[in-house]
């Protein structure tokens, strides 16, 4: 019988927050277009359980209006370095003061001359000055014209703000507002989401590489067909996002799935089995001894078992009055079995996907394949879902994990490493 995970979950307790829950972010507007992405951004900081305050700038409300993010963020909008809203009428000080992290998206090339050289001419660039830096973050998304962007004295100002730990976000090359193409876009409201939460979780797992494997493999039969399972990939790129967000380098090898990449996160597509074991090789041996040692692989694609013994150069024709073609079938390599026999090998993480005994089956597994941990669920119930729930097998017993979005199960899972790892 397996041990009960008190010890674990006791262990897990003094682990800080992650993520945008609870924490107080000041959204900064300055004049640009991309404002509107910003209105976007609230939204869902909102959604992520952030609590948020607004400042724009006189000239941000050229380009959208402070009752549209009053409306949508239901807090008062700060524009008045003098705002008498604030007892004490030091909105600068305040603000600066109650904030974990300021963004300023989008921030303009005005704006960011202004913070680089210390001039206090509005609320805004008072504020940022004024925050006491060893506890709220300083982000920035740029969005200009691209020669603007470019241009040496915003360059030599993007410098300046670097040095004095500005965090930048962006900006993205792409259409821009003024007809032309090139650097300047602001990033998008889901990228700026994923960075602020980046920015602001705990970095359990810093320095560490981390190497994930997810989504199903396909197998092909002839150009157009092929043996394929039911695997979104949601759950691997759940930890792939909060394996980064934990900050470690993630490298994510993802078989033919439709999902976008987490922020930060390296990725190399595949097809078939034979394909991601080729790219998990490549990726350990880029490394040298010391970094696998302290590296951790997380193997979660479904693979697939089998592929077929041959596959033919054109596509299989029907044959009106002929059986339908036998295939025959070959095994694929148990890429997580050969991770885990190397030397020196990383610390590996299995998924079982099971029916049923999780417990019995998860085990045996994690025993065969000689790995010390395995989340075991039950396929069928949880590929291409936003919820899951999982029962993690280590040396010490056994922990169910309820019912919970992906993302909140990865960041669990990847605290179980980081407590295992230590
Ligand atoms: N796995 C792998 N390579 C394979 C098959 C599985 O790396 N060829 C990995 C999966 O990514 C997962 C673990 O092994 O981490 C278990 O996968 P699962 O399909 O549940 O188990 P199998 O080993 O294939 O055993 P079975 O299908 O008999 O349950």
């Amino acid at each position: 019988m397996a041990q009960d995970g008190n010890e674990l979950i006791t262990k897990h307790a003094t682990m800080p927050p992650w993520g945008l829950e609870g924490k107080r972010i000041l959204v900064a507007v300055s004049a640009g277009v991309a404002a509107y992405k910003t209105c976007i951004l609230v939204r869902a900081l909102i959604r992520a359980g952030a609590m948020i305050k607004i400042v724009m700038t006189e000239s941000a409300r050229a380009f959208v209006s402070a009752e549209t993010f009053q409306a949508l963020s239901g807090e008062p909008v700060y524009t008045d370095l003098w705002d008498d809203r604030v007892s004490n009428r030091m909105a600068h000080i305040e603000l600066g003061r109650w904030a974990d992290a300021i963004i300023i998206a989008p921030a303009s090339a005005d704006l960011m001359a202004r913070l680089a050289h210390g001039i206090c001419n509005d609320l805004l660039s008072t504020l940022c000055l004024a925050r006491p830096r060893d506890r709220c973050l300083l982000l920035i998304a740029p969005a200009m014209n691209k020669e603007m962007w470019s241009h040496p004295a915003t360059q030599r100002n993007a410098a300046i703000l670097e040095k004095d730990a500005t965090i930048f976000l962006g900006p993205d090359r792409g259409d821009q507002a003024c007809g032309e193409t090139g650097d300047g876009r602001m990033l998008e409201p889901d990228d700026l989401l994923q960075a602020l939460e980046h920015a602001l979780s705990p970095k359990f797992l810093a320095g560490r590489h981390c190497l994930i494997t997810a989504g199903p493999t396909f197998e092909a039969i002839d150009p157009v067909r092929g043996i394929t399972n039911r695997s979104s990939g949601k759950m691997g790129f759940a930890i792939a996002r909060a394996a980064s967000q934990a900050g470690a380098i993630v490298h994510l090898i993802a078989g033919p799935v439709s999902l976008k990449s987490p922020w930060q996160v390296h990725r190399t597509d595949v097809v078939s089995a034979l394909d991601m074991k080729q790219a998990v090789d490549r990726a350990l041996e880029s490394m040298q001894h010391s970094v696998i040692e302290r590296s951790i692989f997380i193997s979660v694609a479904a693979v697939a078992d089998w592929r077929p013994a041959e596959i033919a150069s054109q596509k299989i024709k029907k044959q009106h009055g002929e059986s339908a073609p036998s295939l025959q079938f070959i095994e694929n390599p148990d890429i997580l079995a050969g991770v885990a026999a190397r030397s020196p090998r990383p610390f590996c993480v299995g998924f079982a996907a099971e029916s049923e005994m999780l417990h019995e089956h998860g085990e045996a597994k994690r025993k065969k394949k000689n790995i010390p941990m395995l989340a075991a669920n039950i396929g069928h119930e949880t590929f291409g879902q936003d919820l899951n729930q999982l029962l993690l097998l280590d040396a010490r017993g056994s922990r169910s994990l309820p019912l919970a979005t992906k993302e909140k199960l990865a960041q669990q899972l990847i605290e179980a490493i980081a407590s295992d790892l230590t």
